[in-house]
């Protein structure tokens, strides 16, 4: 596919103040979208646009907030008209084991990975089935593939549901006839951003979790890049991506 099937269209990127959200807003102003950058630091998310320019529009809210995603949704059609490309992207682990976890950590993460996904999925669908075209794209994880040790069960099990919802969207939107709608997930393993300092609450000493080179945020970018770029007929379902020296 040219880049021009989707300049001018509309993407919105959940998670987009850093990280891999950030790193997929600059491909996708590379492709010509016009993106919704959503996240609740306003100021990371401002300075995102003030340096990619009018193609960005900086959108802050907590995706915790189900009618804050509905009213975002609501900004976004009467400004720029309906989303044609969704990456569902935002997500936290914590340091909440099945054993000893504290119930509102276990609440965080499924209403980010699992809720709030399922909520800017319904929304965004709605517009790319009026328009008859789009893609969504969720940003999962290895952690949806298997089920690492060190007290990642409930990581894994909202990253399992991602996985369960990219088969459910293509079955729904299948049953639907929508072919011009797309769904893929993309699920790295070890990404070098501040996920892994955050599951440990903030602590520096967590940046680097393995002492190999791991995926880049951009790396993982350029898998979204291709999934939007690959021939309309062509389904990417879901890119497993590790660093070479990963061995789970
Ligand atoms: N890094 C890895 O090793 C790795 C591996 C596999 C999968 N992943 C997945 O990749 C995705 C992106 O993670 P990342 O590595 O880029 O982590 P990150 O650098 O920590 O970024 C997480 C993003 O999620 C947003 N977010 C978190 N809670 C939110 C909330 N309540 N409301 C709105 N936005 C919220 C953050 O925005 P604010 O800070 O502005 O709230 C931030 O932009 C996640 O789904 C994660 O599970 C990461």
């Amino acid at each position: 596919m040219s880049e021009s099937r989707w300049a001018g269209r509309v993407a919105l990127v959940t998670g987009a103040s850093r990280g891999i959200g950030e790193a997929v807003v600059r491909v996708l102003v590379e492709l010509g979208l016009r993106v919704v950058a959503c996240g609740r630091d306003e100021a990371r998310l401002e300075a995102l646009a003030a340096e990619l320019g009018e193609a960005v529009w900086p959108l802050a809210f907590d995706l915790r907030d189900l009618a804050a995603i509905e009213g975002a949704f609501a900004q976004v059609r009467a400004r720029w008209g309906g989303v044609a490309v969704l990456v569902n992207n935002a997500g936290l682990g914590k340091d909440a084991p099945l054993l000893s976890g504290a119930s509102d950590d276990w609440r965080t993460i499924l209403e980010v990975n699992v809720l709030a996904l399922c909520v800017c999925t319904r929304e965004a669908t709605a517009d790319m089935l009026r328009a008859g075209s789009g893609h969504v794209i969720h940003v999962s994880s290895m952690s949806g593939h298997r089920v690492p040790g060190g007290g990642g069960g409930v990581y894994a099990a909202s990253k399992h549901a991602v996985r369960a919802l990219t088969e459910g969207l293509r079955r729904e939107l299948r049953a639907a006839r929508a072919d011009g709608v797309r769904v893929t997930a993309v699920s790295p393993g070890y990404v070098a951003t501040d996920f892994h300092q955050t599951l440990k609450g903030g602590d520096p000493a967590f940046a680097r979790p393995v002492d190999y080179p791991m995926l880049s945020a951009a790396d993982v970018a350029e898998a979204v890049r291709y999934a939007l770029c690959a021939p309309a007929h062509v389904e990417l379902h879901d890119v497993l991506m590790r660093p070479t020296q990963q061995e789970t």
